[in-house]
């Protein structure tokens, strides 16, 4: 594919300066000129589709337990800043609406990526890609968001929701049976997590037509060389390093 969406993302909205998957994220993003982010989404326990990377609550909202079990009313009282920095006490747990919102007026491209509270991948993967294709159809400017993830039943869910919607397999490592993978899929993309790429990777990928995109880079040096290996696009945490022209 010629890969039409930037070539840097910023990981989790605002990379190391501003907390993960917030708009205070994104709007760091925006005010630094970065054209396009990556965020995660999963399930309130009654089915509000969230910008959140934990299925538990501790590290960046206070508490115990499963998202799953929270019901969006509740998580929406939770401060989602003080964690990374208390000028950010404010923040909260945004909904998937809120992000599409923010970043569609910004004209940021996102890179939304479906991570399930485990146990419920069909359901996350049709309720994020029915909110975004509804809100593509009437409100959308520019690429339309591509659709990842490393739940193979969510990304299937999300197919046949909305099957005009690009996808993309998240992996870890390249897996043997790539071709056929994204082939099932239809997915236009592998996001792989760059320390498993090389050269011939990259170049057998992209002759078979796939876009690669690889995380999370934060050295400048890495990020040159899987440039010049091909890799599509880079995310990565460390947007005061990676401007959005760096690529
Ligand atoms: O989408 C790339 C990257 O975000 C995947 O890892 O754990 O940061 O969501 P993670
Ligand atoms: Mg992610």
């Amino acid at each position: 594919m010629a890969w039409p969406y930037p070539r840097i993302i910023a990981h989790r909205g605002g990379g190391v300066l501003a907390p993960e998957n917030t708009l205070a994220g994104f709007a760091t993003a925006s005010r630094l000129g970065h054209g396009g982010v990556e965020f995660d989404v999963m399930l309130t326990q009654d089915g509000v589709p969230v910008i959140m990377h934990d299925d538990r609550l501790g590290r960046t909202v206070p508490g115990r337990g499963s998202i799953g079990a929270m019901p969006y009313a509740r998580l929406r009282e939770l401060d989602a800043g003080s964690w990374f920095d208390a000028r950010f006490a404010a923040e909260r747990v945004p909904t998937l609406a809120q992000a599409l919102e923010m970043l569609v007026a910004a004209g940021i491209w996102m890179n939304i990526e479906i991570k399930p509270v485990p146990g419920h991948d069909a359901a996350t993967g049709d309720t994020v890609a029915r909110a975004v294709a509804d809100f593509w159809a009437t409100r959308g400017a520019g690429p339309a968001p591509l659709l990842s993830s490393f739940s193979v039943p969510a990304l299937q869910a999300a197919q046949r929701a909305a099957p005009g919607l690009a996808r993309a397999l998240l992996v870890e490592s390249v897996p043997a049976d790539w071709r056929a993978r994204l082939d099932a899929l239809q997915a236009v993309a592998l996001h792989v997590q760059h320390r498993y790429l090389s050269a011939y990777l990259v170049e057998r990928l992209r002759a078979d037509g796939h876009g690669v995109m690889a995380y999370t880079v934060n050295d400048p040096d890495r990020a040159r060389q899987l440039l010049a290996w091909g890799v599509d696009a880079i995310c990565t945490d460390r947007l005061d390093l990676l401007a959005p022209d760096f690529a």
